[in-house]
């Protein structure tokens, strides 16, 4: 599959699209509290997307999924289906994966949020997963190869003792949900892949506190660990400069430059 080299038009709308995904983020966060369920979380994303926002949610109907985002509590890796019999409870950790498109372009972003106060490994493992995000992300520029990007995250994120996720991966994102390439985590071949300024594309390691074993359940979706440990995922949208990145789905809560730039 080919990479699409995004326009500056291009690059423009998903802007505009990553900047309305990061703040879907921003208004969920006060609702997130023990009681709530998901299948509230998915109606207030659905709604804020749909009738304030005028975009799409991407998610709804995406190879059948049925609803408008992912939620994916404790040992769900990713893609957990919203629920209104499923309640958020002190403890918890969450990813809220959010996929707008607006303008007919996408951007894709995720983060954990704590549901009151966790443990102390509930809270590493999210510091540790978005720590390696953030690693990623300041390595990026145009002519490193793309198998860079993997094996800093795995080698960061095995040191501290916790396992990459290998059967789910980031992609190129833009024109379509998931386009080329995919963007392994950890260290693999990678096809020659060599990053090019307008290249769009996610970054979203799942980082597992146990072994990195997954399991889809009878539904379809929902992915778990095997043994049942706490798993955490953060994800960004950027797009490859000149000189180095910039961040497409950056929130408020968030201390880096949107723009990141190496001279060399
Ligand atoms: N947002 C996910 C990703 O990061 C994909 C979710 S697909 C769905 O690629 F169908 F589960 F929504
Ligand atoms: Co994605
Ligand atoms: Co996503």
């Amino acid at each position: 599959m080919k990479i699409i080299i995004k326009t500056i038009t291009d690059i423009t709308k998903m802007r505009v699209a990553g900047k309305l995904a990061a703040e879907v983020l921003e208004m969920i966060e006060p609702y997130i509290q023990p009681g709530i369920s998901t299948g509230e979380l998915d109606s207030i994303c659905h709604d804020y997307i749909t009738k304030i926002k005028h975009a799409i949610s991407a998610p709804l109907g995406y190879h059948g999924f049925p609803k408008s985002i992912c939620t994916s509590i404790n040992d769900v890796v990713c893609h957990g289906i919203p629920n209104n019999l499923h309640t958020l409870k002190a403890g918890d950790i969450i990813n809220i994966d959010i996929t707008v498109i607006k303008d007919g372009l996408y951007a894709d972003t995720s983060r954990m949020f704590i549901v009151g106060q966790s443990t102390t490994l509930g809270h590493r493992l999210c510091q540790v997963t978005q720590d390696s995000l953030y690693l990623a992300i300041r390595m990026i520029k145009p002519g490193i190869r793309l198998r860079k990007v993997g094996q800093t995250i795995q080698s960061f994120v095995e040191k501290q003792n916790f396992s990459i996720v290998r059967e789910y991966c980031g992609h190129g994102i833009g024109k379509f949900f998931h386009e080329a390439p995919h963007v392994l985590h950890y260290d693999a071949d990678d096809d020659g892949v060599i990053l090019r300024s307008g290249m769009t594309l996610t970054i979203e390691p799942m980082v597992n506190a146990g072994a990195r074993h997954i399991y889809v359940e009878n539904d379809g979706w929902t992915v778990k660990t095997k043994d049942h440990n706490l798993s955490a995922q953060y994800e960004h949208t950027i797009v490859i400069t000149e000189n180095g990145c910039e961040i497409l789905t950056l929130r408020s809560d968030e201390s880096l430059p949107s723009i990141i730039c190496h001279y060399n």
